[in-house]
């Protein structure tokens, strides 16, 4: 069989440790309502002249280290993010420049917290329809420059953070699916009638002009959510998408040696993996320390997870994410 697998995996995230209790210096919220409502302790922000293409082009040349490979390997870069360095062109362009890869395709994928499931579903297909050999597929996210640091603004900008997470994806041939390293499936998921349950308004080019002082005034640029809403679909959503790709593979929960789920909130989390069956010491967390890094979260998990031992050769991986769009998704990959 001619599929893709995970031959590197790397992350970054910035120096800067934002507490809870930094942030209750800026607005109106507190350790515990933080805590008890996210599992958050604390997250990265970046300094000012930071990009994401940066925090992006530390976590590929990890993953390229991680793998043992030059970056002169890669032949197609798939960037997932929800905050670009420029409206357009796109982060995998400005990559390829860091990365000094002129010539090869680069896309970016626009699926916010289901950003890197989707990123890892096109890598995966173009490999096996052998328009690609090595992908590197990247999650990068900076919320803080974009965060409304006010109280009106502490219903979201407490729950995000920024980081960096990248995988190569390489193609292989597959003799025995019960030990050979590969990604079993993909299953991918949206449903556009919630675009605006969770959703950055402006600028754009919905309104008459692309951007105007009265978006300011009314801080549409700043990320709005209906919390309620996107708890309540996240917690049927993600398990719902595990299960689809068990039955997809003729596995059950049990078969599973590590859970990664998107890391937006632990109550979500936990509902998720209660739903599932999953123990808790088969699921990997990072949210106390990285809050919500958007499509940076899964790859971050997933390095985290390998560093600390918890991630070996031959191990069966389930990854699940929700978020704006809404989109969600999930994998299947023996590491
Ligand atoms: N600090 C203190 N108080 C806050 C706050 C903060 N950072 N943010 C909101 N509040 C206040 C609200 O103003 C509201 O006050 P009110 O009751 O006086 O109007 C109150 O807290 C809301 O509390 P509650 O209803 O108990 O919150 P909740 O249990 O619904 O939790 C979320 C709110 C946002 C944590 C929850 O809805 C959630 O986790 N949603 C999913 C968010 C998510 O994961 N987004 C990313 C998905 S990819």
């Amino acid at each position: 069989m001619h599929r893709s697998r995970f031959i590197g995996i790397g992350s970054y995230l910035p120096p800067r440790v934002v507490t809870n209790d930094d942030l209750a210096e800026m607005m109106d919220t507190s350790d515990e309502w933080i805590k008890t409502r996210s599992g958050i302790s604390e997250r990265r922000w970046v300094e000012p002249d930071v990009t994401t293409t940066d925090l992006g082009l530390k976590a590929a040349d990890a993953a390229l280290d991680s793998a043992g490979l030059d970056r002169s390997d890669i032949d197609m870069i798939v960037f997932a993010t929800l905050s670009p360095d420029h409206e357009f062109p796109g982060n995998a362009c400005f990559l390829q420049a860091k990365l000094d890869l002129p010539g090869i395709p680069a896309i970016d994928v626009r699926q916010q917290c289901t950003g890197f499931v989707y990123a890892t579903s096109i890598a995966d297909a173009m490999i096996r329809a052998g328009n690609a050999s090595t992908v590197l597929v990247v999650g990068a996210e900076i919320h803080s420059k974009g965060l409304d640091l006010t109280t009106r603004g502490r219903d979201v900008s407490v729950l995000f953070g920024d980081g960096a997470g990248a995988a190569v994806m390489q193609a292989t041939e597959v003799s025995d699916p019960a030990v050979d390293s590969h990604v079993l499936s993909t299953h991918l998921h949206a449903d556009g009638a919630f675009a605006e349950a969770l959703w950055l308004p402006a600028p754009g080019m919905a309104y008459e002009k692309f951007s105007t002082s009265a978006q300011l005034e009314a801080g549409l640029q700043y990320p709005q959510m209906d919390g309620r809403a996107v708890f309540v679909n996240a917690v049927t959503r993600m398990p719902e998408a595990v299960e689809e790709a068990l039955a997809a593979n003729d596995l059950t929960a049990d078969d599973i040696d590590v859970f990664v789920f998107h890391q937006a909130n632990m109550r979500i989390i936990e509902a998720a993996a209660h739903r599932l069956g999953a123990p808790a010491d088969k699921i990997v967390n990072t949210i106390d320390h990285t809050a919500n890094t958007t499509a940076a979260t899964l790859p971050i998990c997933l390095d985290e997870a390998a560093k600390s031992g918890r991630l070996e050769a031959g191990m069966l991986v389930a990854a699940a994410a929700f978020g704006s769009g809404f989109t969600w998704g999930s994998m299947i990959i023996r590491w």
